[in-house]
């Protein structure tokens, strides 16, 4: 099975999973692969490594999708059919860009975007990033400038916290603990106002900030935004069950990783997303059988680097049984839905020739090396 055929007719391509299991890394090494198969395919990373930015020429900053030169595909030893555009998703910037949509005049932009409030929030609202990823896919998506867009997603414990994050977002702005902020004659800032009036009063004088007055600030022109904002979420939040969307999986074959992949999956299902396939990625390839080499190993380098040898050999293959039980453990879960196994390469994957090695197991080898 190739990346290529899961993704015939789509145009939007989620990679979700546990932390740490490669989101980033696959994500680029597919929308590589699908552009070298002369897509124009844009890839939006999150918080990628150093050096995989530096070889995708990516800036340290920056919202904006760039091309990454055909050069250097060439000098990798691939042929480019397509075109590779890639971003790094910036939370806190897509934010700002939300706020400059809704605002009804540069006044209220400007007060909110200048606010303390709204820059400790867009920083920390729980789920903030996953929900800025989706915004950001929702306006690319809509602007109609990519064959396919591939994305990765942020670095959560629990990979269904991207799931939730548009629907946690609309909530956030018509929640109760809002709305009760944002009523007309501002009751809400009263009752703050009697009620914390002597700590606001004294942290102003002692730190010099006048939190009430930045709440209220905010609140008040937030408000204004806070309906559109919502109902953008819900559209935001559809695009994730669209036709030509499909949610890659990619996991570790450790336990828990697998755990939460099949759970994953099940939430899928329930929620009726779209669901393309398992990657199950870093998996230690070793030998199946068990028959005992350290005899032969021993009489071949002597002793001590035979046993040695030996010991290198056993361990590796308990790896090996160990990744074969939890790819196994998947593989029944999905039935017949497909699932691409990548194995432990020996190096990290940084740079173009690495996510080309990468893309020949999610490819199944056909790429067309120049
Ligand atoms: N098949 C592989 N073989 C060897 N190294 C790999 C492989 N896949 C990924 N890596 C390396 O593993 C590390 C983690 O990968 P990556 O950053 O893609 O994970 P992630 O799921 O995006 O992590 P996070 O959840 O923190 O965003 C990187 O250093 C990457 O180069
Ligand atoms: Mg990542």
């Amino acid at each position: 099975m190739s990346v290529g055929e899961l993704l015939e007719g789509k145009r939007v391509c989620i990679c979700a999973g546990a932390g740490g299991v490669g989101k980033t890394t696959t994500s680029a090494a597919i929308a590589m692969g699908m552009a070298a198969r002369g897509l124009k395919v844009a890839v939006l990373t999150i918080d990628p490594a150093k050096r995989l930015a530096n070889s995708l020429g990516l800036p340290e900053l920056g919202n904006e999708e760039r091309q990454v030169a055909p050069e250097r595909f060439a000098e990798a030893g691939l042929e480019m059919r397509g075109e590779l555009w890639a971003m790094m998703l910036d939370a806190k910037r897509t934010w700002d860009e939300v706020i400059e949509r809704h605002a009804s005049d540069e006044r209220t932009r400007d007060a909110v975007l200048n606010n303390r409030i709204y820059q400790e929030l867009s920083n920390a609202v729980a789920g903030s990033t996953e929900y800025m990823a989706i915004e950001k896919l929702f306006e690319i998506y809509h602007e109609d400038r990519y064959d396919l867009l591939v994305l990765d997603t942020p670095p959560t414990r629990n990979a269904l916290e991207f799931l939730e994050a548009p629907e946690r977002l609309s909530r956030f702005v018509d929640s109760r603990s809002l709305s009760f902020f944002l009523k007309p004659g501002r009751i809400g800032m009263k009752v703050i106002g009697r009620g914390s009036g002597l700590i606001f009063s004294v942290m102003k004088r002692v730190t010099g900030i006048d939190l009430l007055k930045d709440l209220s600030e905010f609140f008040q022109s937030f408000g204004d935004m806070a309906v559109g904002i919502g109902e953008r979420a819900e559209r935001v939040g559809e695009l994730l069950g669209q036709r030509d969307t499909t949610f890659l999986l990619v996991t570790s074959p450790q336990r828990d990783a697998i755990d939460e992949a099949i759970f994953f999956r099940r939430r899928l299902r329930d929620q009726r997303l779209p669901f393309g396939g398992a990657i199950v990625n870093r998996v230690h390839e070793g030998p199946e059988s068990d028959t005992d080499v350290s005899d032969d190993l021993e009489a071949l380098l002597g002793e001590k680097l035979g046993r040695k040898v030996a010991r290198n050999f056993e361990d590796h293959r308990r790896l090996a049984a160990h990744d074969r039980t939890g790819v196994g453990r998947l593989m029944r879960e999905l039935g017949s839905e497909p699932l691409i196994a990548v194995p432990l390469l020996d190096d990290d994957v940084h740079d173009i020739g690495g996510l080309a090695e990468l893309g020949d197991y999610l490819f199944a080898g056909e790429f067309v090396q120049v």
